[in-house]
């Protein structure tokens, strides 16, 4: 591909790695590239059974598809994941999990695996993948940050914190490489349909419906944005609205809004324990 080409990018063929395929946008990801008529898929997450059956039917689409499960807050495993894939032409850095609760109610451990998981682990594949695609003058990563990496969060304070690292690694790499033939693309979502409320608030009700995007509509709005050399999308009009109007509002205005938002979300907290209910997580 030559330098800042605004011309789709042709993928047919390509090699890509998706992590967080077992769910969610990863696995409407996997699918979105698939249609795009890549030739090879690495799969990546911890539930192997998730990921053969998404790889059983991409494979009848015509696409050789191999499954990796790993953690990916194990840096051993990464690397070991590095060495059996060292040629990917399309990094999908997806995988990532939140904490949805008042940061006196989490334990230490579980914010750093986060951290660890949702930003680490992110440089690391990014690092260990990019020096194929600069030299073959070809290649792409997409990073899924989060509507929440704009504008801090209440009971989201470390999420957000590394979904902003996220927004900022993305731009800084994107500055560094877009010249040398690779497509950096951030996308930042607002609510989703997936597993992720359960696992960043097991036992919470989560928000109505009606504000959540289906999976599909965001994989697929994503994969036209970066494949198009978009560098950033926010899918949805509800998100893109909301984002820039907290982003537009100076500190001592949206401190107000942000209060008014961790009390909803304390009482929801307050609500689930006095009521527990169960993750979505299998
Ligand atoms: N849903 C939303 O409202 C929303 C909004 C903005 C941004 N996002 C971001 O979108 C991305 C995908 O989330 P989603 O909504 O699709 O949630 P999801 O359905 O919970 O999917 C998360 C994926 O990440 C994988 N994963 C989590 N921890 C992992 C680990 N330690 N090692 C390997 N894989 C791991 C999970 O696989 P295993 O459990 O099988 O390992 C799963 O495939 C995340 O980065 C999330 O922060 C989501």
């Amino acid at each position: 591909m030559s330098p800042l080409s605004t011309a789709v990018m042709d993928v047919s063929g390509a090699r890509v790695l998706v992590t967080g395929a077992s769910s969610g946008i990863g696995m409407e990801l996997a699918r979105a590239l698939v249609r795009r008529g890549v030739g090879e898929v690495v799969l990546v997450a911890r539930r192997r059974n998730r990921l053969e059956t998404l790889a059983a039917e991409l494979a009848r689409a015509g696409v050789t598809c191999d499954v990796d499960d790993l953690d990916l807050a194990d840096e051993t495993a990464i690397d070991g994941l590095l060495a059996r894939h060292p040629q990917v032409d399309l990094l999908v850095n997806n995988a990532g999990f939140g904490s949805g609760f008042p940061i006196l109610d989490v334990d230490p451990d579980t914010l750093c695996r986060l951290i660890d998981v949702n930003c680490r682990a992110v440089v690391r594949l990014t690092r260990g993948l990019l020096p194929g695609m600069v030299k073959r003058s070809f290649g792409g990563i997409l990073l899924v940050g989060s509507a929440a990496g704009y504008v801090p969060m209440p009971a989201m304070a470390v999420y957000s914190a590394s979904k902003a690292f996220i927004h900022s690694f993305t731009e800084g790499l994107r500055a560094e490489v877009e010249r040398r033939g690779v497509r950096i693309h951030l996308l930042a979502p607002g609510p989703v349909e997936s597993e992720f409320y359960g696992v960043a608030r097991p036992g919470i009700r989560r928000p109505p419906a009606r504000l959540f995007a289906s999976p599909q509509a965001v994989a697929e709005a994503a994969v036209r944005a970066w494949l198009a050399g978009q560098p950033e999308l926010v899918p949805g009009v509800l998100p893109r609205v909301g984002v820039a109007a907290l982003q537009s509002l100076p500190g001592v205005l949206r401190r107000p809004v942000m209060e008014a938002a961790e009390k909803r979300a304390e009482a929801a907290l307050e609500a689930g324990r006095r009521k527990p209910g169960t993750s979505s997580r299998d």
